[in-house]
């Protein structure tokens, strides 16, 4: 049976062999392949790969296309480091913490276009539909982390604007590596759209999971800084929800939050949250987009043991610690 263990195998060495023009200008360079050599999940080209391979594609005419998707998700992580005021990813230095924010802007908007020339090595009948579906996923991630940035300034963030906000951020990525791959596969467009919703819930549910590692997680098996949510002011489902439960843990919660940024500050959250049982509800709310991710997944027209493949990724990553 197909694993997805087996596929972010091979992305591993895919990602590592990438090489770039012009790569002498190390300033500009460095930094791109700092970012891809750091290891990760490889989540999101894992998944196009297993989609491309289950609808009857060839793995290797996915190799392109799926290390333009690693490189997006890469670019992302520069960013959002940058608007997160983030050291740490992957258990070392953020590109921002390392070189600064100009360079992660620069480097970043580089792997942006390198991103879209490795997902364009596709046959020239499926070029457009690729394109498309890459383009308006970008467009959306851009909204996402700009509504996450908004939402750090605004008093009332309702849990549909909260989960608006993680979709396009988060879910529409991993939904657009699915249906990508499907397309490379050769699946038809309902089909396609099936694994888009797919990789939409499974984000979603990826995102909420991230959200509770941000407090609960340990920080060096996580490779990010526990707390950062908490002190960035971030409206992640931990909070609003418990803003939703109201009573005095949410009264304790709202003059918690108005603290200064520190050790203190996440100290205090932390210990409300768990008052309030917060990761019991973040356990049910993953489920229930896990429940929606293998809803599609079932209508698809793919076989019994090729959904079992993407049945269990969904199992893995809502148990994941990283
Ligand atoms: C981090 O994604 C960004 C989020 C959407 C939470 P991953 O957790 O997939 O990061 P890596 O690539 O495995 O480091
Ligand atoms: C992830 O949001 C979304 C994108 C990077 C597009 P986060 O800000 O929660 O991601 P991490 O926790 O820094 O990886
Ligand atoms: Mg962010
Ligand atoms: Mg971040
Ligand atoms: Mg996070």
């Amino acid at each position: 049976m197909k694993k997805i263990s087996d596929y972010s195998a091979l992305m591993e060495k895919n990602v590592r062999d990438l090489t770039f023009p012009g790569e002498e200008l190390s300033s500009l360079y460095s930094p791109v392949s700092y970012a891809l050599a750091s290891g990760g999940k490889r989540l999101r080209p894992s998944l196009l790969l297993m989609a491309a391979d289950c609808f009857g594609g060839k793995t290797e005419e996915a190799f392109a296309p799926a290390a333009g998707i690693e490189v997006f998700h890469n670019f992302t992580l520069l960013h959002d480091d940058v608007m997160d005021n983030s050291d740490t990813r992957r258990g070392r230095q953020s590109v921002y913490a390392k070189w600064g924010t100009n360079t992660a802007i620069l480097s970043g908007d580089t792997m942006l276009t390198i991103a879209t020339q490795l997902i364009s090595q596709v046959s020239d009948e499926k070029l457009r539909e690729v394109l498309d579906t890459f383009n308006a996923m970008a467009l959306k991630v851009y909204e996402g982390q700009r509504l996450d940035m908004d939402f750090e300034e605004m008093e009332d963030v309702s849990l549909d604007q909260y989960i608006r906000m993680i979709k396009d951020k988060t879910g529409a990525l991993l939904g657009a590596a699915c249906k990508i791959g499907a397309i490379i596969g050769g699946a038809d467009a309902k089909d396609a759209e099936k694994m888009y919703e797919y990789g939409l819930m499974l984000g979603v549910a990826f995102q909420i999971q991230d959200d509770w590692l941000d407090v609960f997680g340990d920080s060096t098996t996580f490779g990010k800084p526990i707390g950062g949510d908490i002190n960035n002011n971030k409206k992640s489902y931990l909070l609003l929800k418990s803003f939703e439960t109201g009573g005095p843990d949410a009264v304790a919660l709202k003059e918690a939050m108005s603290l200064a940024a520190g050790d203190t500050k996440v100290k205090i959250v932390t210990r409300i949250y768990e008052k309030m049982n917060i990761s019991a509800i973040c356990r049910q709310e993953i489920s229930s987009y896990s429940a929606k991710a293998l809803a599609a997944l079932k209508s698809t027209s793919l076989s019994d043991d090729d959904k079992e493949a993407f049945r269990m990724v969904v199992e893995k990553l809502t148990g994941r610690k990283k």
